[in-house]
C-alpha cells in the first residue's frame, strides 16, 4: 500500500505552488472548482494511492486553482465508505493534504434534511457532527508525527472560520443556516424511524461522508470548515421515495452561492491566519 507521505512527496515535485487551503467537493459540487483559474489538473488515476471514485457526479480530479490570488487545491470527488473502500482509503486524500502542508480544509457535501426549516437548496454551515458510521478512521496504529492518539473533537468546525463565513454570507446577502450533521454509511437511505431517532439526538442533516475526513483533518491539526447543501428532505417528511436526480439538481443551484462565500473566505482567511 502506498504511504500518504509518498503521495505528498510525489505532489511536491509536481505542483507549481504548495497550497495551504484545500476544498473537498461533494456530490454535485465538482463544477465549483472549474470556475476559478485552473493552474494544474491531475486525475486521481495518476495519483499514487488514490482509488477511483465510483459515486455518481464525482469527477475524480485534483485541481490546483487560483482563488483571488490564493492557491487552493480542490478535490473533485471523494471516496465513500459505502463504495466498499477500506476507511484508510476513504481518508487517504486527507492524509496526503496534511503531509503536503495544507492547514485549512473546507469540506462540502450534499445532505438530507431532518428539519422542515432546512428545505432542499438550503446552504448549511456544519456546527458539529455525530459519527454514526460505526467506525472511526483513526482506529489502528497512531502516527505520532501526524497527531495524538486521542485527539479532541471539541469544536472540530473552527469557530473563527465559521464566524468569518457568517459575516461574508451576510455581506453578500446569502442566507445560510447552521446544523449538526450525522454521518451514516449508506448506501441505503434512512427509514422514517431512523430519521426520527437522528432528529431526536439533535441532528439536523444526514449524509454519508465528511465525518471521516473531518476527524482525520482535526487529528492532523488542520483547521476545518464544512458546509452541506440540502438536496432533499429525508424520509421523515416523505411518503414517496426521493430520487437521485432530485438530490443532484439541488446541489447545483446553491453551489454557486456557496462558491462565492468560500472564495471570499479563502482570501480573508489567508490574510487572517497568514496562510499564503
Ligand atoms: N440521506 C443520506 N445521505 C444523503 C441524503 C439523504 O437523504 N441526501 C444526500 N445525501
Amino acid at each position: 500500500m502506498v504511504h500518504y507521505k509518498d503521495t505528498a512527496n510525489w505532489l511536491k515535485e509536481r505542483l507549481i505552488k504548495l497550497p495551504k487551503f484545500a476544498v473537498i467537493l461533494g456530490t454535485g459540487l465538482s463544477e465549483m472548482a472549474e470556475t476559478f483559474a485552473t493552474l494544474q489538473r491531475i486525475p486521481y488515476s495518476e495519483l499514487p494511492g488514490f482509488v477511483s471514485s465510483t459515486a455518481p457526479s464525482h469527477k475524480g480530479f485534483m485541481l490546483l486553482a487560483d482563488v483571488k490570488g490564493v492557491p487552493v487545491l480542490f478535490l473533485q470527488g471523494r471516496f465513500h465508505y459505502y463504495e466498499g473502500y477500506a476507511i484508510e482509503q476513504v481518508i487517504f486524500p486527507t492524509r496526503v493534504l496534511a503531509a503536503l502542508g495544507v492547514k485549512m480544509l473546507v469540506v462540502t457535501n450534499a445532505a438530507g434534511s431532518l428539519r422542515l426549516e432546512l428545505p432542499p437548496g438550503a446552504i448549511v454551515q456544519i456546527t458539529d457532527h455525530i459519527n454514526f458510521m460505526g467506525i472511526n478512521p483513526l482506529i489502528g496504529h497512531n502516527d505520532e508525527e501526524l497527531g495524538e492518539r486521542f485527539p479532541s473533537m471539541n469544536q472540530p468546525y473552527d469557530p473563527e472560520c465559521r464566524a468569518l463565513c457568517d459575516a461574508i454570507a451576510s455581506e453578500q446577502g446569502i442566507t445560510t443556516h447552521k446544523g449538526v450533521y450525522i454521518a451514516v454509511t449508506g448506501p441505503s437511505l434512512e427509514t422514517k424511524a431512523e430519521c426520527a431517532a437522528f432528529a431526536g439526538w439533535g441532528a439536523d442533516l444526514v449524509g454519508m461522508s465528511t465525518v471521516p475526513e473531518v476527524i482525520t483533518a482535526r487529528h492532523a491539526g488542520m483547521k476545518v470548515l464544512a458546509y452541506s447543501i440540502v438536496t432533499n428532505y429525508s424520509n421523515l417528511f416523505h411518503e414517496q421515495a426521493h430520487s437521485q436526480e432530485e438530490i443532484r439538481h439541488h446541489a447545483g443551484i446553491s453551489g454557486a452561492h456557496l462558491q462565492n462565500i468560500l472564495a471570499e473566505f479563502v482570501l480573508r482567511a489567508s490574510q487572517l491566519f497568514s496562510l499564503t
